[in-house]
């Protein structure tokens, strides 16, 4: 079982980092393929509870070693100040490896995103202004600076020249912003240089030698299917694919390598920022799951939009994906309610559709179709095998799992690392 895709199947905060760092221990390599610290996983081990924004959350588990790969966004500060604060908590991150071919993020394209935003007006994406779709379009544009650019000053001077010739010309005359100095840009960048020399690597060299060697290789997504740029719900989405194949070109490794992919699934559903959301509830049962879920941002404190589970969505993911098995969490969420409403389908138009519509204006206009399955009152938090669940429970996530074409073969019931349910290893 040399390589698993771990990703989120619905809009981001699924239980990722948890789900990363349980089988952390298990596994020589976790590689972040793609996003940067756009993403926050938050890891419960015992009473210490951390927050990661750019690193992998294998780098929780001592004898992993955790890989920023190609297809990563770095912010040269945040990657340095999150390094020190887990250093200072005593976690050892010296194994870390980051690909030399990995994107930047700059001052300018922070300040990018930013202004953007505002100048959308209530039209913005409700990014997480961290500079994630501006580094991205530089990339695609060509006129990005990468992690090995740091160690050749005269083509880190002129990329940065070249950049800034144009978007000085946008935040000036457009933005009515002041313009942005190059050397001071180059001259930031250069202090980073020595800082994270010592962590570049050919990374692609060294996960495809892992692999040949039969090493245990975890790659571990950002955000969710439904913010992916090519399959999510455009133009509410990130920039980045943290559907299946980004694994592939984020860390460039072969499709052939993969041989598990696991979508994350909370129980219910939520999302940050803006976009439709067929199952938002805007009731006392949607502050209930706030509340009950902690459903608040981890990156930029925002309350989280929260819903009933959505099947359709389900079903999308393990479409798109290629999905072999669900990682079901938050379960201990939903304790409580009587009667738990589902969404099985959509109706749009007035006609019934099982399926995601792949047009933007017919998934605005879904309505959700609810079955509405009984709940349960007990406690489960403690438990420990499916037979432990109460009925109800039980019956819930064989529903979900007959509705989203894939095995759940976990369950969470609580956000520490024992709080899991193993139903199929997802080693063996
Ligand atoms: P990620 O971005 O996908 O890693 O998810 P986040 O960390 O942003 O949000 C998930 C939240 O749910 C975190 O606070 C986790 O500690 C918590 N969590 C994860 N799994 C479970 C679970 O099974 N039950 C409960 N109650 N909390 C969980
Ligand atoms: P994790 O990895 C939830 C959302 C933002 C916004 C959109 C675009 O913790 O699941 P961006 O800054 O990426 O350009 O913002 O994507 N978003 C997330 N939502 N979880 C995340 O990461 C997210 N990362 C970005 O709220 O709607
Ligand atoms: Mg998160």
């Amino acid at each position: 079982m040399p390589a698993l895709v771990l990703l989120g199947a619905q809009w981001g905060d699924e239980g990722k980092g948890k789900a990363t760092d349980l089988l952390g221990g298990s596994v020589d390599y976790v590689v972040r393929y793609q996003g940067g610290n756009n993403a926050g996983h938050t890891v419960v081990v015992g009473d210490q509870k951390y927050a990661l924004h750019l690193l992998p959350s294998g780098i929780l588990s001592p004898g992993c070693t955790p890989v920023i790969g190609n297809g990563v966004v770095v912010d040269p500060a945040v990657l340095l100040s999150e390094l020190s604060g887990l250093n200072e908590r005593g976690v050892d991150t010296s194994k870390l490896l980051l690909s030399g071919n990995a994107h930047l993020i700059t001052p300018y394209n922070i300040t990018t995103d930013k202004v953007t935003e505002r100048f959308l007006g209530k039209r913005k994406i409700g990014t997480t202004g961290r500079g994630i779709g501006p580094t991205y379009a530089d990339k695609i544009n060509r006129t990005g600076i990468r992690v090995q650019d740091l160690y050749d000053e005269s083509i880190l001077t002129q990329k940065v020249e070249a950049a800034l010739d144009v978007k000085n010309q946008l935040l000036t005359k457009l933005y009515n912003r002041r313009a942005i100095d190059a050397g001071q840009v180059v001259e930031e960048l250069l202090g980073y240089a020595d800082q994270i020399k010592g962590y570049v690597a050919d990374t692609t060299l060294i996960l495809n030698k892992a692999l040949d060697d039969e090493k245990v290789v975890l790659f571990e997504g950002g955000q969710g299917t439904l913010l992916d740029i090519d399959h999510g719900t455009y133009p509410f989405v990130t920039s980045s694919n943290p559907t299946a194949g980004g694994a592939c070109t984020g860390a460039g490794v072969g499709p052939t390598k993969i041989n598990r992919v696991i979508g994350i699934l909370k129980a219910y559903t939520t999302r940050v920022g803006a976009g439709p959301f067929p199952t938002e509830l805007f009731d006392e049962d949607g502050e209930a799951l706030r509340r009950i879920g902690g459903e608040r941002g981890v990156t930029t404190g925002r309350d989280r939009r929260c819903g009933w589970f959505d099947a359709v969505i389900a079903r999308y993911a393990t479409r798109v994906n290629g999905l072999t098995d669900f990682f079901l969490t938050k379960l201990d969420v939903l304790t409580g309610w009587e009667q738990i409403p589902v969404c099985v389908a959509y109706e749009i138009d007035g006609k019934r559709v099982e399926e995601l519509p792949y047009s933007q204006s017919d998934f605005h206009h879904a309505k959700p179709i609810y079955e509405t399955l009984p709940g349960w009152s007990e406690d489960i938090t403690k438990a420990k095998s499916f037979s432990d669940l109460p009925k109800n429970a039980q019956a819930y996530v064989k529903a979900l799992e007959e509705m989203s074409g894939a095995p759940i073969s976990a369950i969470g019931v609580g956000p520490g690392r024992d709080e899991t349910i193993e139903i199929n290893s997802f080693l063996s």
